[in-house]
C-alpha cells in the first residue's frame, strides 16, 4: 500500500501546546483499538520532537487521505458573490480539482483527524441510483441483525411515502478495500406494516427502530413509531400529537443517557415541501418520558431544528438548525446552517444554548458523535468533523450533499449521499448511548 509523506508547519492551534487528549477512554475497546491508540500516542510524541528540534513535522499520510493546508485558501484571488458562490457550492481550495478531492477523499484539516481516521480509512461506493429511489436520511445500524436502514426519498411527501431500504454490513465489509463496489451489496426493500409514513429520523428504541414519520397531508398527522427490525416489520405508534395538536413534520430523535427519555425535533420540512399543510406549533425540541407519557418543550427559537444528538455522557445536546434550507422556498445563507450546543442537567432541562459551529457548505442535517464527543454532520460536501472545541478538523469529502449518515459497527459508517450509498471505514465509532431505554 503506497503511503505518502508530507511536511508542514504546525498549525496555530499546535503552538498552544495542547496536543488532543488521549485520556478518559471509554471502556469496550477491543485489541485492535487499543493497538492503534498506542500507534497514535507514540507518532505524537515523536511529532514533538520533531516540532522542538526543527518547528516541523513529519506524518505518514493513508492512501486516502490528503492534508489541506487551510493558510492556502486564506487569501484567494477573487472572491465572488452570494449570487455565484453561496452555501450551495462546493468549495475547491487552491492547487485542487474536484476529482483531486474526491480521490482521496479523507481531507485533514487538523491533525486530530488523523485519530478519526486511523492509518489506513477507506470509502467505498456500494450503491447507486440516480433516480428514485435515491439514499437520503435516517440511518440507523440494528447489531442483533448487523443491518443498516435508510430512507431513500425522491419525488415523496403528498402521493407517495419515502421508502426504507436494508444493506448488510457483511456484506459491505467484504467490499471495502474496493472503490467502487456499485452492485455487490443488495439492497432491500423493508416493507414496514402499517407503513411508516415518510420516515425521517431513525434510532435504536428499546428492541425496535424507532422512526420519525413526517406524515401525510392534513389528514395523517406527523408521528413516532416502532418498527420490528425483523420481519414481519410491524410497526407500532408512539406518540402521533402534542395534547391533540398536530407535530408540524417530525424530523429526529435522540436519547438522553443521564435520564433515558426521547428528545426530538419538530420543523417545518413537510411544508417546506408542500406535503403538510400550514403548521400550528413553534420550531422546537421536545422530550418524551416513556413512563408517564408527558411530553414537555425543551427548547425554541429555532429556525428549523433538526439533527440532534447528546454528548457521550449525555451532559452536552446538539441541535442542528437547517434554517438556511427551506427547499421549495429557496435557500438563504443568511439564516443557520449552525449546530447549536446546551448544557444538559441531571433533571433532563437544557440551559446555555451556545453556537458551537456553522458548516460552510451547505447545511449540517444529520449529527451523530464518536466516543470522543466529536460531532459529525452530514453537510454539502460530504460529513464535516468538528472536536469538541468546534473547529472543523476534517472531511469525509464526496464533492455532494450527505443529508444523512451513521456509525455501523466498530469503525464502519454508512453515508447516504442522495443518488450514492457509501461505506467509509474509520478508526472512531459511535460515541450515542445504545437507545436500549
Ligand atoms: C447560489 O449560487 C448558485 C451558483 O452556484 C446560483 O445559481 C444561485 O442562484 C445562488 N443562489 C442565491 C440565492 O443567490
Ligand atoms: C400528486 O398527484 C397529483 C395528481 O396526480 C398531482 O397533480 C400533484 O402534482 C402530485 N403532487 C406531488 C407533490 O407530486
Ligand atoms: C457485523 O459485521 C461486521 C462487519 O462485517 C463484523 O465485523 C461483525 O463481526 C458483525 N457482527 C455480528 C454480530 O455479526
Ligand atoms: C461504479 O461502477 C458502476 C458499475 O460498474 C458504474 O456503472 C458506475 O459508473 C461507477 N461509478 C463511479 C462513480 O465510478
Ligand atoms: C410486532 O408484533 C409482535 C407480535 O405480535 C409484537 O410482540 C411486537 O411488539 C410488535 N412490534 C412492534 C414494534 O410493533
Ligand atoms: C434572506 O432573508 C433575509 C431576511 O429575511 C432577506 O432580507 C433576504 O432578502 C433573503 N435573501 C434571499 C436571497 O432570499
Amino acid at each position: 500500500m503506497a503511503m505518502e509523506e508530507t511536511t508542514y508547519r504546525p498549525s496555530p492551534s499546535d503552538s498552544l501546546g495542547t496536543p488532543p487528549t488521549r485520556d478518559n477512554e471509554d471502556t469496550g475497546w477491543n485489541m485492535t483499538r487499543f493497538i492503534l491508540a498506542v500507534l497514535a500516542v507514540l507518532s505524537v510524541s515523536v511529532a514533538i520532537a520533531a516540532q522542538n528540534d526543527h518547528l516541523e513535522r513529519r506524518y505518514e499520510i493513508p492512501a486516502q487521505a490528503q492534508f489541506i493546508d487551510q493558510k492556502a485558501s486564506n487569501v484567494l484571488p477573487s472572491v465572488p458573490p452570494p449570487s455565484e458562490f453561496n452555501l450551495t457550492s462546493v468549495f475547491i481550495p487552491p492547487g485542487y480539482d474536484l476529482a483531486a478531492l474526491k480521490e482521496k477523499p479523507f481531507h485533514v484539516y487538523d491533525d486530530e483527524f488523523y485519530d478519526v481516521i486511523g492509518p489506513n480509512p477507506s470509502l467505498t461506493l456500494i450503491a447507486q441510483s440516480d433516480v428514485d429511489p435515491i439514499f437520503h436520511e435516517a440511518v440507523i445500524w440494528y447489531p442483533p441483525t448487523n443491518e443498516s436502514a435508510g430512507n431513500p426519498a425522491t419525488g415523496t411527501g403528498l402521493n407517495k411515502s419515502a421508502i426504507i431500504q436494508k444493506i448488510s454490513l457483511d456484506e459491505a465489509e467484504a467490499v471495502s478495500a474496493k472503490r467502487n463496489a456499485t452492485g455487490e451489496v443488495k439492497v432491500h426493500v423493508v416493507d414496514s406494516n402499517p407503513m411508516v409514513l415518510n420516515p425521517n429520523g431513525a434510532i435504536r428504541y428499546k428492541d425496535t427502530i424507532l422512526f420519525a414519520a413526517e406524515g401525510m397531508g392534513a389528514e395523517k398527522p406527523s408521528y413516532l413509531t416502532m418498527m420490528n427490525p425483523r420481519e414481519p416489520y410491524n410497526t407500532t405508534v408512539l406518540l402521533n400529537n402534542y395534547y391533540g395538536r398536530q407535530f408540524n413534520s417530525l424530523n429526529d430523535m435522540a436519547i438522553n443517557p443521564k435520564n433515558n427519555e426521547l428528545y426530538f425535533t419538530d420543523p417545518s420540512y413537510g411544508l417546506l415541501q408542500d406535503f403538510r399543510p400550514p403548521e400550528g406549533l413553534p420550531h422546537q425540541v421536545y422530550r418524551y418520558n416513556d413512563k408517564t407519557g408527558a411530553v414537555t418543550v425543551v427548547a425554541d427559537g429555532f429556525r428549523q431544528p433538526n439533527g440532534l444528538v447528546f454528548s457521550p455522557c449525555g451532559s452536552h445536546a446538539y441541535v442542528a438548525d437547517t434554517g438556511a434550507q427551506q427547499v421549495f422556498w429557496g435557500i438563504n445563507g443568511t439564516f443557520p446552517a449552525t449546530i447549536y450546543r446546551f448544557d444538559v442537567a441531571n433533571d433532563g432541562t437544557w440551559s446555555n444554548r451556545m453556537t458551537f459551529a456553522h458548516a460552510h457548505a451547505g447545511i449540517p442535517d444529520g449529527i451523530h458523535i464518536d466516543t470522543k464527543g466529536r460531532l459529525y454532520a452530514g453537510v454539502g460536501d460530504g460529513v464535516h468533523v468538528y472536536n469538541t472545541a468546534g473547529t472543523l478538523i476534517g472531511k469525509i469529502f464526496l464533492g455532494q450533499t450527505s443529508a444523512n449518515f451513521n456509525f455501523a459497527g466498530e469503525g464502519g459508517m454508512v453515508i447516504c449521499a442522495e443518488t450514492e450509498l457509501f461505506y467509509a471505514k474509520i478508526a472512531a465509532t459511535s460515541g450515542a448511548p445504545t437507545g436500549a431505554v
